[in-house]
């Protein structure tokens, strides 16, 4: 159990002195423990695992590989920020799985909102567990568990997001930042050098966009999920609102109403924008977005993302409405 209590003596994490002094630390915990054996990660971009990764890198350098597996449910641009940032910038080891196909083709025509995180969950293991097994001499799994995944799950050794592995690939764990919470990890993060747009992101679910294309998913709707996402990240970051507002996105039903474009009527979808505040994410309540704000991007949803017609605000707090629409 001692290994899964955060030291009472473990001082906050709250300047880049006290960031810098953590990562020394366990720079030399890392070395130790793993010496000159090579270590493994599955690398998403989101905050935990990016900053395990940049502390890895630091610490044992090309002895560990990251893989990162491209589901085809990330935000615009998150795969190709991974791969600028750990292969070209920090120069590690970095495996890049396209496996957008394999899961678009898993997930056609189901609807069931579980039945869609089971499989995305499921495939993402074997899609991961292929890679493990094509390189050789793997000893260490790092995870970016963090000090609230502990809390949740009790003495249970996996991240949220990345589900068991088989018996024969049983790694021993490699885990840095799990004493950290959340905003510690954000300075751990930028004292690494991370850029902020990964060490600030707000959060991203595990199944990603496959959520928010609501019903089953097509590949025509996923990308007007992705672009209509864009628009709206990039409109809140030029309005002040990055970094505010806690979480924000997109989410568009299987459902198409009449609309009118260039003269004639036209049968799209609607995109609902969300953007709420919340504390731990059991309640949340909804951002004020600025009427002008809504109205401009509403525009800009409507005349550049394909196959869309309307655009709806929801105001729903949490409960009634969970943050995500399914
Ligand atoms: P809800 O929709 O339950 O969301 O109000 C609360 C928070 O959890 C995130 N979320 C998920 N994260 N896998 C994840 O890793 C999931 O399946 C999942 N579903 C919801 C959601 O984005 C919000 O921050």
């Amino acid at each position: 159990m001692a290994d899964h209590k955060r030291p009472e003596s473990m001082e906050r994490i709250t300047t880049p002195a006290l960031a810098e002094q953590f990562i020394a630390e366990q720079v030399a915990a890392v070395r130790a423990q793993v010496g000159d054996k090579k270590v493994l990660l599955a690398l998403s971009g989101g905050v935990d695992s990016s900053v395990v990764a940049a502390l890895l890198i630091k610490a044992v350098g090309k002895q560990l590989t990251c893989v990162h597996v491209n589901h085809g449910l990330l935000r615009k641009g998150e795969p190709e920020q991974v791969v600028e940032v750990f292969r070209n910038q920090m120069d590690a080891n970095l495996v890049y799985v396209d496996a957008v196909d394999r899961f678009l083709d898993k997930l056609a025509g189901v609807t069931d909102p579980e039945t869609k995180r089971k499989i995305i969950g499921a495939e993402f293991i074997r899609v991961f567990e292929e890679e493990a097994r094509k390189l050789e001499g793997i000893e260490f799994l790092a995870q970016g568990t963090i000090y609230p995944d502990i809390l949740e799950s009790g003495p249970v050794k996996a991240h949220h997001n990345v589900g068991g592995l088989p018996e024969d690939l049983q790694f021993a764990l490699v885990e840095p930042v799990k004493f950290l919470f959340k905003d510690e990890v954000r300075v751990v993060g930028k004292a690494l050098g991370l850029p902020d747009s990964m060490v600030f992101r707000q959060p991203f679910p595990g199944p990603g966009l496959g959520v928010r294309c609501l019903g089953a998913i097509t590949r025509d709707r996923l990308e007007a999920v992705r672009e209509s996402d864009a628009i709206l990240r990039e409109e809140f970051a030029k309005h002040g609102l990055e970094g505010k507002v806690w979480q924000y996105f997109t989410a568009i039903p299987d459902l198409k109403s009449v609309g009118v474009k260039d003269n004639k009527r036209v049968d799209e979808w609607c995109a609902i924008i969300r953007a709420v505040n919340t504390i731990d994410a059991m309640t949340a309540t909804v951002e004020n977005v600025p009427f002008e704000l809504l109205q401009h991007i509403t525009d800009r949803i409507t005349h550049e993302v394909k196959g869309i017609n309307r655009v709806l605000f929801d105001l729903t707090p949490k409960p009634t409405g969970t943050i995500e629409w399914e």
